[in-house]
């Protein structure tokens, strides 16, 4: 059962509501042969040579946003982060792509953006907002002191958009303590949206008595956040499969549970951007001899189709088995399988999570932070 006071618990009527969702979306550059990386060099013209490739964690804030309309809150202001810009501002990662989008979402309904988080901007921005109005701040990581979880950088924001009531929506950033998820919370009653409670919820009694045969299967790019990740799963899972840049860089383990891919697909150049083919046997046997799959993080650069294949199997293997529990974990991965899911309407998943680290962590019976200071039911 939940155990934090969410919207329903509270009155929004009237009020301005603060709500940190995760906008923490994968982008693609437009242009044909620039990758994302190389495109921010923060002229106007770069931020617009790029795009959302999946809007997943857009679509996963309606709920949240839609009940406060429909109940009456006087104005939404909404606060994300989006990649890790290292504490400075960083054109390519701004959030005004997110507002257009946010905006087409609902249909129209205008979603204001101000390239600031705090201060005389804001404080216009939001003054000018009409009842029922939303504004999108700029990328909470553009300073310091979000990660840093500080507590003037926290007041900063409440005093300048006049909030009254924390909402916490971004579920996949509730694992870290910083200013928007832990400092914030203290200075305003803080309750959780219709997205988290889902998720928690969801999560929990998906893996309350996992059936077995238990497959862990891990991927993506973020290494440094998987590693510890296989550590907490190898006591609760039967086989763990090591593929994405974190078997491509070498990792190895000595635990008979664990796989780790061994052969790749490369390009000209040599780099490892997929699993390879006895990789994806491998992978195929396992998955179909489970009851229970999670998978954390894409195997293989799923923004270039050549290098798709496997995590593509992979998605077919899990969708096409009506009797197996799958549970599909991560922004990226999130965001491809719901790309694969939207052409192929049979496809059938356990629960497809927005939250990556987060949702591991909650698994692996961790304190999430940005939950734990939220107001008890
Ligand atoms: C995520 O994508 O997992 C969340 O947005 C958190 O991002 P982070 O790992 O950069 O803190």
């Amino acid at each position: 059962m939940f155990h934090k006071k969410t919207l329903r618990d509270v009155n929004v009527k009237g009020q301005i509501v603060l709500v940190r969702t995760d906008y923490n979306v994968p982008l693609e550059a437009v242009a044909e042969g620039v990758t994302a990386g190389e495109a921010g060099t923060g002229s106007r013209k770069a931020s617009e040579a790029l795009r959302i490739s999946s809007d997943f964690r857009i679509q996963a804030s309606l709920p949240t946003l839609q009940y406060l309309l429909a109940h009456g809150a006087s104005k939404i202001i909404l606060l994300s982060h989006l990649g890790r810009p290292d504490g400075r501002p960083e054109r390519r990662l701004s959030l005004r792509l997110v507002a257009e989008r946010l905006a087409e979402l609902l249909e129209g309904r205008a979603v204001n953006f101000v390239d600031e988080v705090s201060g005389p901007e804001v404080e216009m921005a939001v003054d000018s907002l009409p009842e029922g109005g939303i504004l999108l701040l700029e990328n909470l990581r553009f300073s310091p002191e979000e990660e840093a979880n500080s507590e003037d950088y926290a007041r900063e924001i409440v005093d300048s958009t006049h909030a009254e009531l924390f909402v916490q929506d971004g579920f996949a950033v509730t694992h870290r303590a910083h200013a928007s998820t832990s400092a914030i919370t203290q200075l305003l009653p803080s309750v959780a949206g219709l997205l988290l409670e889902k998720e928690v919820t969801t999560l929990e009694q998906a893996m309350q008595d996992p059936a077995h045969p238990f497959v862990v299967v891990i991927g993506g790019a973020k290494v440094s956040d998987k590693m510890p990740l296989i550590e907490h799963f190898l006591p609760l899972a039967d086989q763990i499969f090591v593929g994405g840049k974190i078997a491509a860089d070498g990792y190895t383990s000595s635990d008979p549970k664990v796989y780790v891919a061994e052969d790749f697909d490369t390009d000209s150049t040599g780099a490892k951007l997929d699993i390879g083919p006895l990789a994806t046997m491998r992978l195929t046997d396992m998955v179909q001899a489970a009851s229970t799959v999670l998978w954390a993080g894409t195997l293989g650069k799923v923004e270039d189709a050549a290098y798709a294949t496997s995590s593509t199997i992979l998605t077919e293997l899990l969708g096409e088995n009506p009797t197996q529990t799958s549970i599909i974990c991560g922004g990226d991965t999130a965001g491809f399988v719901e790309g694969i899911a939207a052409d192929k309407p049979d496809l059938h998943f356990s629960l497809i999570s927005t939250g990556g680290g987060a949702a591991l962590k909650l698994l692996a019976g961790q304190d999430l932070p940005g939950i734990d200071a939220l107001e008890d039911a």
